[in-house]
């Protein structure tokens, strides 16, 4: 299909922060419009300064979504798990919908109802995903809210004697499509489930600063550690983590297409009325593997 898009100048464009932790708003885009260069570069700054990156009141197509998503890397097509497990949606494209609705007795999409922990997407591929899209399409009356945890203030906030046990220490990330529970290794078998060990602090392949890599959901066990050193040195990193201070809460609003680092932060859902519909397009960046 020709496009057939004009260029917008970078002058429209502003970035206002959102929270002392992380996050901004850019207004004066419009993603329905090809963007020039020196945009997608003020873009990308403000993406890897701020974290989480807001572009507002956005009324987006799937096209425009993915132009879009291709500002900030390669955009990752979903294929069928290869173990035979299929949460919710189509294959084969660059979306998934994350969405509680059901049509024919079938959902739609993936993630349904409720709360969901801390977590980076994808943790548990030898190459996570860099960044990931949520647009918002339908949404309920309250609740719902998005938590972005900024995991560079997370690494500073590591107390030097437990920081310096960490140094050099892989952390094994686990999914298992639970969504407010951790991962019993005991009674599942990590061979049984999605799984990889990544280091605990890694260096961002982007900022080359240094982040801390566990979430409440995803993160099941220190490499060289007792079971028990594991789980107190994991459970003080939990709380590091989601820390209020180095958290910021999105409230959604129809039209926000909402983008955030995932190597740089965690992200969490909060409860919402499961009898009215939610709805977000999301798609992904590609990744790579990450190193200390
Ligand atoms: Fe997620």
């Amino acid at each position: 299909m020709a496009m057939s898009v004009e260029a917008m100048p970078v002058k429209t464009m502003s970035v206002t922060p959102l929270s002392p932790a992380l996050g901004a708003a850019i207004t004066g885009v419009d993603l329905r419009k090809a963007l020039d260069d020196a945009t997608v570069k003020a873009i990308n700054d403000a993406f890897d300064r701020y974290i989480v990156v807001v572009f507002r009141d956005q009324e987006l197509s799937e096209a425009d979504q993915v132009r879009a998503a291709g500002y900030f890397g390669k955009v990752h097509i979903r294929r069928r798990p290869a173990n035979g497990r299929t949460p919710g949606g189509e294959y084969d494209t660059p979306f998934m919908m994350v969405t509680n609705i059901v049509e024919n007795g079938k959902p739609i999409g993936s993630f349904g109802d409720g709360e969901m922990w801390f977590h980076h997407d994808t943790s548990y591929y030898p190459q996570p995903h860099r960044a990931t899209f949520l647009y918002a399409m339908k949404l309920t009356s309250s609740g719902g809210e998005t938590c972005f945890a900024n995991m560079y203030k997370a690494y500073e906030n590591i107390p030097q004697p437990l920081r310096d046990r960490l140094e050099g220490r892989k952390v094994l990330q686990v999914h298992d499509y639970k969504r407010r529970e951790r991962i019993d290794l005991g009674k599942v078998g990590v061979a049984n489930i999605q799984h990889h060990e990544q280091p605990i602090i890694i260096t961002h392949p982007a900022t080359g600063k240094k982040a801390l890599y566990i979430s409440r959901l995803m993160s099941a066990r220190i490499e060289g550690f007792s079971a028990d050193e594991s789980e107190a040195a994991l459970e003080a990193l939990f709380d590091i983590s989601e820390d209020p201070a180095i958290v910021y809460e999105h409230e959604w609003r129809l039209g926000d297409l909402v983008v955030w680092d995932n190597w740089a932060s965690i992200h969490a859902r909060k409860d919402f009325p499961r009898d009215e519909p939610r709805l977000m397009r999301r798609c992904t960046i590609e990744g790579r593997a990450l190193g200390f």
